[in-house]
């Protein structure tokens, strides 16, 4: 079976905590990590044996990305998972509250 590629999007806490179970699993391969800041990227990259980029886009335009894990602060999260669908890829987030349909809307 195909592994499916996935792309983290902030390399803060929440985000190397879940990459560090992703490359764990069978089906999921970590391809990419990418962060606003270059120093959290390739401190990520270096750990997890992934790719670095610059942001969303260089990660997104990657072939192999098929899922993205948006783990950025909650403002950033429907920029980023907008793109991805736009790109045709899965997208999860990372929230620690979900803001309901009406402040999601807007956000
Ligand atoms: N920390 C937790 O326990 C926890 C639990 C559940 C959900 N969350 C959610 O996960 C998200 C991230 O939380 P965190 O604690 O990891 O924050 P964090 O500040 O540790 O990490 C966020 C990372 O995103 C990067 N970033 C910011 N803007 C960016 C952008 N536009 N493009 C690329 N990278 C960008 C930052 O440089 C940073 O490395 C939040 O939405 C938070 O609510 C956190």
């Amino acid at each position: 079976m195909a592994k499916l590629g996935v792309g983290l999007l902030g390399c803060g806490g929440i985000g190397l905590h879940h990459a560090r179970r992703l490359v764990r699993q069978e089906h999921v391969e970590l391809v990419g990590v990418a962060d606003a800041v270059p120093e959290a990227a390739a401190s990520a990259s270096a750990e997890l044996g992934v790719p670095a980029f610059a942001g969303y886009d260089d990660l997104l335009a990657r072939p192999e990305v098929a899922a993205v894990l948006v783990a950025t602060p909650n403002h950033t999260h429907r920029e980023a998972t907008l793109r991805a669908i736009g790109r045709g890829q899965a997208t999860s987030s990372a929230r620690s509250r979900w803001p309901g349909p009406s402040e999601s809307a807007t956000r």
